[in-house]
């Protein structure tokens, strides 16, 4: 298909960023997989957490979601038809040991067995992130993140992953966008489990960092020829004024949202410099565990979606930073209420090519949320179009200036549960129906479809 939209100049072929450049598409297993508690599955804190009245969009829940875990069949032939050649899914650790530690479900290794087995009949590659979220609730009893516990239960879940799944998963993620989780989870309260306060974000910082790199190198010694990431959040941050407190301000929040976490698995540590309070999470270090939060990775997954304006603020505790919302800055931005501003994404390839422990970097995620409307069947979604068109130009424009980056996955492949704003923002290059499931593919799935089925003529 010759897909030429009237408003987009975009010239860029696959070919163009290089032959191993991999381009593909990112999902999530509650996200998308529904079927919450079949067999044996056992409960995540996301099922307990939606369960809860107010903590997501009109109490959205993801017990259906896409119906993946039925339609895995039908999706993963839909992206075969799109030209997608490589899909990032993750594996709900309930759903492979319901209790999070103990007896395994074999009908969760069954299923992911068949997921895997049908990607590779269908010529795609899986790529497999194992913790995108949904801790077992069994664990979170226990205290879950904060508890120290969870780097011998992680252990185990990774063991019995690559066990089950490394003779065919060569791609593996350890953790999908720590400082999302421990953030919005443990501080901030407003993702699953809903903790609040330093009290609990210390300890899953540190406890997630230790998680990381204990992932990996169990990875490393099971699985032959395993190519290991773990993926990170990141946004640029602009100071919002040129003051030199508005300076500072932007530089405690680079450390805590681009650097918290990268650098401890570089064995650079915590960047307490600039964010002192993170001080106190020495109360968790253990002897060696600086040393142990090390691990080489093959890659770093960069997560960018926008870039974020800071300004000094007496009035937020331990940081006195706090984000500029985009919709006070009269810019452009998406449904989440993130500016569209391409050139981050650029800039943080750039900051993060600067250690040298980096070896290589993928855009695991980059998508963006408008609204959708569905026309005589069909869906133009023109905005979200330009937004992955001139997020890509600004990859490539990385690779010509040598940084190493070699894949670009798009978030996401069908508009999923989007976590607490529920199912409001569609981030999909196809359209779901959510009443029937039906699946129309997006103008933006069309171009992506074009785009990488590009044939040299
Ligand atoms: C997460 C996804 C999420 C996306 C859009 C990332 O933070 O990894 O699960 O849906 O961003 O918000």
């Amino acid at each position: 298909m010759d897909f030429n939209h009237p408003q987009t100049n975009f010239i860029l072929k696959p070919q163009d960023f290089g032959k191993d450049f991999v381009f593909g598409v990112s999902t999530a297993a509650y996200q998308i997989e529904g079927a919450h508690s079949v067999h044996d599955k056992g409960a995540s804190i996301w099922d307990q957490f939606t369960s809860k009245k107010g903590n997501t969009f009109n109490n959205h829940h993801g017990q259906i979601a896409c119906d993946f875990y039925n339609k895995f069949e039908e999706d993963i032939l839909l992206m075969k038809s799109m030209n997608i050649k490589n899909f990032r899914f993750s594996l709900a650790w309930s759903r492979i040991i319901p209790n999070g530690i103990g007896d395994i479900s074999q009908a969760g290794i069954d299923y992911y067995n068949k997921v895997i087995d049908f990607c590779s009949e269908c010529g795609i590659t899986p790529w497999v992130t194992l913790y995108h979220w949904d801790l077992p609730q069994a664990l979170q009893d226990k205290g879950g993140w904060t508890n120290r516990d969870i780097v011998s239960w992680f252990e185990n879940y990774v063991q019995v992953c690559a066990t089950h799944f490394g003779d065919r998963i060569k791609n593996w993620m350890v953790l999908n966008e720590p400082m999302v989780f421990t953030g919005a989870g443990y501080f901030l309260g407003v993702h699953a489990p809903g903790y609040k306060g330093l009290k609990h974000f210390l300890p899953a910082i540190h406890h997630a960092v230790m998680c990381q790199a204990a992932g990996g190198r169990i990875l490393r010694n099971l699985v032959s020829d395993a190519f290991i990431g773990t993926t990170f959040s990141c946004a640029q941050t602009t100071p919002f004024r040129d003051t030199p407190r508005d300076f500072i301000a932007a530089k405690k929040a680079d450390a805590l949202l681009n650097r918290l976490f990268i650098e401890p698995s570089l064995g650079l540590g915590y960047p307490t410099e600039e964010v002192p309070v993170l001080k106190r999470i020495e109360a968790y270090i253990k002897p060696d565990d600086l040393k142990n939060a090390a691990f080489e990775f093959d890659f770093i997954g960069v997560q960018n979606y926008t870039r974020e304006m800071i300004t000094h603020s007496y009035l937020v505790p331990y940081l006195q930073a706090k984000i500029v919302k985009a919709s006070k800055r009269n810019v452009k931005t998406t449904l989440m209420d993130w500016e569209v501003y391409p050139p981050s994404i650029y800039n943080m390839i750039k900051q993060f090519s600067q250690y040298s422990g980096v070896k290589k970097m993928i855009i695991t995620e980059n998508g963006a949320a408008f609204t959708d409307n569905l026309i005589n069947g069909t869906i133009e979604d023109v905005d979200r179009l330009h937004y992955l068109q001139s997020h890509l130009e600004q990859v490539y424009k990385a690779k010509k200036d040598g940084f190493d980056v070699e894949g670009y996955f798009v978030w996401t492949f069908t508009d999923n549960f989007e976590w607490a704003e529920g199912y409001h923002p569609r981030f999909g290059l196809v359209y779901t129906d959510f009443e029937t499931q039906k699946r129309i593919i997006k103008a933006s799935g069309k171009w992506y479809q074009s785009f990488l089925g590009y044939i040299k003529p």
